[in-house]
């Protein structure tokens, strides 16, 4: 595919895709990796003298409508913070924009664009219209077939992949398609049932298989334990099985429960370390016993690559933190080259500042995931059609 770092930009109009779809709270924009990761593509393109025009969706809006809650104009002010100029936000552009050389503007969400999602040509053209050189640098969002990602790059003159979108391609195949060995890959995490498929394509790749969250809860469910009122998927059950006999499956072997609900959930909530076999009918299991985070850092240790996904417990809550801490910190002080992805997993390495210890952070959840299983991203495809 064509990258923009091998183009000529100067004085040309480039519109970058970028994923600034980033977590806010109130109004406050709560992680701003996905901004920070977009910053040295914008200003390579400020610098080399294009005309920059940025787009990005941000949440899920009711499409081709105006929402002032999913607005990008946050978003604008951060940018123009971290930039040190003035980042104006564009709602009507459809009868063209004006930016000089070396300035920018944000167009507003394109998901407030009817045909956005649907990918629909008289939209996609409208966007290529915009520019000289489309650039498609938005990871986060590659696995979606939308107008902005993918259709804009079938009627742009020139379509290319930004600089984030490239190194996260790098990081991605260096730990998938040609890993040193011992591979190891954590999955956690509470969304069972969506990383099935990727516990399944993980399982042909890694060496060992680490599960944790409420994966290793359907885990130690289906070895016939108890898991009282534990985030698991009795459904799964078979298939976890099944994941045992013809692989490797490191789960918990002692586990942190609680008796709380949920709502009652504190930094010093009360807590017990169980044997899987201990756990009672009332109680929860919130993370890792110690033992279980020990056995999993010690193979961390001996590992060449980490593939990691998904927190190992409820770690938001200091109380039911330790077992994923022990093991970011594993990762973060190993010498394998580590890849982490997904929107928890940044999260954890921010509340426990390790993000220096890791080899690569991918700014791609659905995305990750999506490569990780084998699935072609079709922002990526269009650019491989597009690369002559
Ligand atoms: C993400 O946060 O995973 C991406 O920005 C994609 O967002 P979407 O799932 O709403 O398409």
């Amino acid at each position: 595919i064509k990258l923009m770092a091998n183009l000529d930009l100067k004085g040309k109009r480039v519109l970058i895709r970028e994923d600034l779809n980033v977590p806010s709270m109130d109004g406050k924009i709560t992680s701003d990796v996905r901004i920070r990761a977009a910053l040295p593509t914008i200003k390579m393109a400020l610098e080399a003298g294009a005309k920059v025009i940025v787009m990005s969706h941000l949440g899920r809006p009711t499409e081709g409508e105006y929402e002032e809650q999913y607005s990008l104009k946050p978003v604008a002010t951060y940018l123009g913070e971290l930039l040190g100029k003035d980042v104006p936000v564009v709602r009507d552009w459809k009868s063209g924009v004006d930016v000089a050389e070396g300035e920018l503007i944000l167009l507003e969400n394109v998901r407030f664009n009817l045909g956005e999602k649907g990918d629909d040509e008289g939209l996609s053209k409208a966007y290529a219209n915009l520019c000289d050189i489309y650039v498609m640098d938005a990871f986060g969002t590659a696995h979606r077939a939308q107008a902005s990602t993918h259709g804009v790059a079938r009627f742009a003159p020139v379509a290319c992949a930004g600089p984030l979108l490239a190194a996260e391609l790098d990081a991605l195949e260096k730990s998938m398609a040609k890993p040193a060995r011992p591979v190891v890959a954590i999955v956690g995490g509470s969304k069972v049932s969506s990383k099935l498929t990727v516990l399944d394509a993980l399982s042909k790749i890694a060496d060992t298989l680490v599960v944790g969250g409420g994966i290793s809860n359907t885990f130690v469910a289906a070895a016939g334990n108890e898991v009282g009122n534990s985030l698991y998927e009795k459904d799964l059950i078979p298939e976890a099985q099944r994941l045992c006999k013809e692989t490797e499956v490191v789960y918990a072997t002692d586990v942190r429960t609680t008796k709380e609900g949920f709502k009652e959930w504190s930094h010093s909530s009360k807590t017990e370390v169980r044997k899987p076999s201990e756990i009672s009918a009332d109680e929860e299991i919130i993370d890792y016993g110690p033992e279980t985070a020990a056995r999993v850092a010690e193979i961390i240790k001996n590992a060449k690559t980490v593939i990691w996904n998904g927190p190992c417990g409820v770690f938001e809550f200091d109380a039911f933190a330790k077992g994923t801490e022990v093991v970011a910190r594993a990762i973060a002080a190993s010498e394998a080259f580590s890849i982490a992805g997904g929107g928890d997993t940044l999260a954890a390495i921010d509340k426990f500042d390790l993000a220096d210890g890791i080899s690569y952070i991918s700014t791609g959840g659905g995305a990750f995931l999506e490569y990780v299983e084998g699935k072609k991203l079709p922002a990526v495809q269009v650019l491989e059609s597009r690369a002559h």
